[in-house]
């Protein structure tokens, strides 16, 4: 089949981004980019407690070395700082730990806007991992867990958004799934985000 199509054929709706609301802003573009791999990101509080919140405007940014970013935005209130942003910034390290299939509820509870003091994986349950590069616990049930030192923080837009970029100092991927390098997709199907409180599953894989 050829990608050509007869553009004169089809219509669209027009949208002038400036003239949305936030809200309205928010909801068409996360409907658009999609399906958005989620960073289910832990940290630490200053205090030790282990911090677990999910970011799907979440990239590759290199492979030399390995960088991973993610953007975390402000509170819904504007008032203080993600959990998230603060525990970063002051221990300059965190876990990104991919989400497998059946925690589309319990990622969807950890991003509910706990106190500081309230540690995410306590709350829900969470089984912890020692990292072997840093002090930030990785989430058992996690098929993929990249540890992370902390490279950079750029911020973006008004309200802002702080991208955090992380240099991956370790890899780990459960056994079995993993030969030569490759990922085998079916087995690792890690679950992405799309609009509102809805999540997909890894579906068909096409060869081009
Ligand atoms: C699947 C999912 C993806 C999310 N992605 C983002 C994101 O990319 N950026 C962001 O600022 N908030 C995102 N959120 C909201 C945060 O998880 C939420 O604000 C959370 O309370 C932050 O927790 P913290 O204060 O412990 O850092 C997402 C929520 C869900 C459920």
């Amino acid at each position: 089949m050829s990608a050509a199509v007869d553009g004169a054929a089809e219509t669209f709706d027009y949208f002038d981004l400036t003239t949305l609301t936030r809200a309205e802003r928010y909801k068409i573009l996360t409907g658009a980019v999609i399906p958005r791999p989620i960073a289910f990101v832990t940290s630490l509080g200053p205090n030790g407690l282990v911090n677990a919140a999910p970011f799907s405007q979440f990239v590759i940014l290199a492979v030399d070395p390995g960088l991973l970013g993610f953007s975390v935005g402000p509170r819904p209130t504007g008032s203080h700082p993600k959990d998230t942003l603060v525990n970063v910034k002051a221990s300059r390290e965190f876990v990104i730990n991919m989400v497998p299939e059946g925690w589309e509820s319990v990622v969807q509870q950890a991003s509910d806007d706990h106190p500081a003091d309230v540690s995410e994986v306590d709350l829900l349950g969470f089984k912890t991992i020692a990292s072997t590069r840093i002090e930030t616990p990785r989430l058992a049930g996690s098929k993929i867990q990249f540890e992370c030192v902390l490279e950079q923080i750029v911020n973006f837009g008004d309200a802002p958004n702080h991208f955090v970029v992380g240099k991956v100092v370790a890899m780990h991927i459960q056994s079995g799934l993993t030969s030569d390098c490759k990922i085998d997709p079916k087995a690792y199907s890690p679950i992405a985000r799309i609009g509102g409180r809805n999540y997909v599953r890894l579906g068909d894989v096409v060869k081009a």
